[in-house]
């Protein structure tokens, strides 16, 4: 009886005393708080602010992560992990909106995890006087990773299921939700991990929500040239530039997911057609009307030819009618529409000494560095490696979540069409559900439509 008895209070004993001094073991007071909604209604939930989610913090201002519990929410709770990250730089833990995702979500039960995480431009000062940057590419990455290891650490002591955590962010946000979706558990991150003092767990998500995903980096020069190769002055220069997308492309060997036909260089720009194409007719369908100097052809048709009346025209031939189908687009003549709007970047559009994206593969000193071509050293090129989804939605090593919703507008020129067609291609063709789209009229924006994202969210469970 006796040796019983120690079996069961001994584990008990040292469950309670890792607790009290394990410095990742969530036990933070909450504090009510409201927030109004848009529609009228008030949101009551529990904040949990502050919190720590790595030992050896190097940024304390940033290195923190929101956690919120709405009214009624339980253990079976999805979690919206909402990362407000843009240009790459860091991001700081903050509170729900009422005006995005993160109100709509605290309404809708779910509970809210908004993190802090560094960036391109964290420094924190080494004693010395010196600013050291500690938030190059891919410590950004690797403390959100950080939060989620945090959230399934505690899942237990927390309110929410870190089973069905949904990461959400837009532009450098919109990559960071697919880099936690596609690369989560892969050994690639892991001595960062240990060496960040990351909790010992899993990093998979349930599903990740990405709006604009600025993202494969290393093709994106060349997507860019390939795409809008005729809107450029020097149409050489972008042809020639364009076409090692063309051989990247091939090699990615993707298939278009309702025919199962190869995508080729050949015949990609009638797939790249039929979302843009699909794009107008969703918005026909709303009532909305496409002006003919946008490049779009509709399917037409005749009305029935009116009977004949004596007296009447022997024959009236009814005028042709346009359709709501959006069967075709003149590529070239909606690229200009797209570039009307809002000018292209700057050749090269990513890998200029001047970008984000340079100052993010940069050093501790802040010197921004190239990162495409054959100059840049080993250590670089795995680092680009890390921050792009591409690489690990089919490698076996890496737990590719299941769910997915991607949106770039049908008005964004911030990256090239196919940077999100593709990363979206490439999951359907490795079974993964997702729900794509170009939203017409949307330019580089995010957490829009949120009926739509919740009507999708709400099926997932
Ligand atoms: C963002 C926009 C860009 O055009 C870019 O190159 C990188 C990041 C952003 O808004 O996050």
């Amino acid at each position: 009886m006796k040796r019983y008895w120690t079996m069961l209070v001994l584990p008990i004993l040292v469950m309670g005393a890792t607790a009290k001094n394990d410095p990742l073991c969530f036990r933070a007071q909450g504090e009510a708080k409201e927030l109004n909604m848009l529609d009228g209604q008030t949101v009551r939930y529990t904040a949990y602010t502050g919190i720590r989610y790595v030992t050896n913090v190097e940024d304390s201002a940033v290195q923190t992560l929101n956690f919120f519990v709405p009214e009624g929410a339980t253990q079976r709770s999805p979690i919206l992990l909402r990362t407000y990250v843009g240009g790459y730089r860091e991001s700081k833990a903050k509170m729900p909106s009422a005006l995005d995702a993160t109100g709509r979500a605290l309404q809708e039960g779910l509970c809210v995890c908004i993190p802090g995480s560094r960036g391109n431009d964290s420094a924190t000062e080494n004693g010395q006087g010196q600013m050291v940057f500690t938030g190059k590419a891919p410590y950004g990455l690797a403390d959100l990773k950080a939060v989620v290891r945090y959230l399934r650490y505690n899942d237990k002591r927390m309110m929410g299921s870190a089973e069905r955590i949904i990461t959400d962010g837009t532009s450098a946000g919109g990559a960071m939700s697919a880099l936690l979706g596609a690369t989560a558990n892969h050994p690639d991150y892991e001595p960062l991990l240990t060496q960040m003092g990351a909790a010992k767990a899993k990093d998979n998500v349930f599903a990740a929500v990405c709006y604009c995903p600025i993202t494969d980096l290393d093709h994106a020069d060349m997507a860019y040239e390939w795409l809008y190769q005729n809107q450029r002055k020097d149409v050489e220069a972008a042809r020639k530039t364009g076409g090692q997308y063309e051989r990247y492309f091939n090699e990615l060997k993707l298939r278009n997911p309702k025919t199962g036909e190869l995508l080729t260089s050949e015949n990609y720009m009638e797939y790249m057609k039929s979302w843009l194409t699909a794009s107008a007719n969703r918005f026909v369908a709303e009532g909305g009307e496409i002006d003919d100097s946008l490049g779009f052809g509709f399917a037409t048709y005749y009305p029935p030819t009116p009977p004949y009346r004596p007296g009447g025209p022997r024959y009236v031939r009814a005028k042709p009618i346009k359709s709501g189908i959006a069967t075709d687009v003149d590529l070239d003549q909606y690229l200009s529409y797209v570039v009307s709007r809002q000018a292209l970047k700057e050749v090269p559009a990513f890998d200029n000494l001047k970008s984000p994206e340079c100052r993010l593969f940069g050093d501790t000193q802040d010197i921004p560095a190239h990162f495409t071509g054959n100059d840049a050293s080993e250590d670089l090129r795995h680092r680009v490696r890390m921050m792009n989804p591409m690489y690990y939605i089919s490698d076996p090593k890496a737990q590719t979540a299941p769910h997915w919703y991607i949106r770039h507008g049908a008005l964004d020129r911030d990256t090239s069409f196919p940077v999100a067609i593709n990363l979206a291609t490439k999951l359907m063709n490795e079974g993964r559900e997702v729900d794509f789209a170009l939203p017409w009229n949307r330019s580089h924006e995010g957490d829009y439509n949120l009926d739509d994202l919740f009507r999708w969210i709400r099926d997932l469970y």
